[in-house]
């Protein structure tokens, strides 16, 4: 089935123009059974930090980017952009200027007290996950709207919308059977001088894509459970 894509364009001061929304409602025992299998499948994500460098299908990845901005935003204003990196070349450059950043933040940097909330998870500055995983997607948040003559426009919950955005990209990803990870180095600039993105633009996480290894391990991590996060009033 394919989708039909439209061209969006700015809706800024444009009037309020309701249409229909009628989705037929699911039967209360699909409802349950889909949501028991969706916690089920979600439970088994993993953050991966050791890939295979088998390829991946190019549309699975594309697909997720296209599930992600669907996600909700202030103002509907879809403050993102994804840039999909699949030259080696690129991949190599963003790795180097990461590692230099790590190191300096492993080395010092991110503080004793940051270093010892990573501990459990056995990071360091060495990222090979940015040249052997087959693609790296670096989301970037769109600070503001910056029209093609300059003009800027104020965006609302950048932050929020980006993140939930990013969110649902990584459900996208699992549930399509490929592995990522949020990776955050810090500070992020030299994304946006490497990938010569648009002074609006800020990158807000690199997430190498790809398959788990054949050796790949995780850290033994014990998640919350429900009643340690859910309130019910
Ligand atoms: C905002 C954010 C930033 C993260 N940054 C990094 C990072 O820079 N490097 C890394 O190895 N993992 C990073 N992670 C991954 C987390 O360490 C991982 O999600 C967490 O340990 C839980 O593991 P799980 O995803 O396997 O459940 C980040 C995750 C999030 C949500």
């Amino acid at each position: 089935m394919s989708i039909p894509t439209t061209q969006w364009t700015p809706t800024h001061g444009d009037p309020y123009r309701p249409v229909p929304y009628r989705p037929e409602r699911m039967p209360a025992a699909e409802s349950l059974a889909r949501a028991a299998e969706l916690r089920e499948r979600m439970d088994r994500r993993r953050t991966v930090r050791q890939f295979s460098a088998d390829p991946v299908p190019e549309q699975v990845v594309r697909d997720a980017i296209a599930c992600a901005a669907t996600a909700p935003s202030g103002a509907h204003q879809q403050p993102w952009t994804f840039v999909l990196v699949r030259d080696p070349g690129v991949r190599r450059r963003i790795r180097e200027a990461a590692e230099a950043e790590e190191r300096v933040s492993y080395e010092g940097r991110l503080g004793e007290e940051w270093l010892a909330a990573l501990r459990p998870l056995g990071t360091d500055e060495v990222k090979p996950h940015l040249t052997d995983a087959p693609a790296l997607i670096v989301v970037f948040q769109q600070r503001y709207w910056l029209g093609e003559d300059g003009e800027k426009r104020k965006h609302y919950y950048v932050d929020e919308s980006v993140g939930i955005a990013v969110g649902m990209l990584l459900s996208a990803l699992h549930l399509s059977g490929l592995a990522a990870l949020v990776h955050t180095p810090s500070p992020m600039r030299f994304l946006s001088e490497v990938l010569g993105r648009p002074a609006n633009e800020k990158a807000f996480a690199v997430l190498p894509v790809g398959y788990p290894a054949a050796d790949c391990q995780v850290p033994d991590l014990v998640r919350k459970s429900l009643d340690q996060v859910l309130v019910e009033i």
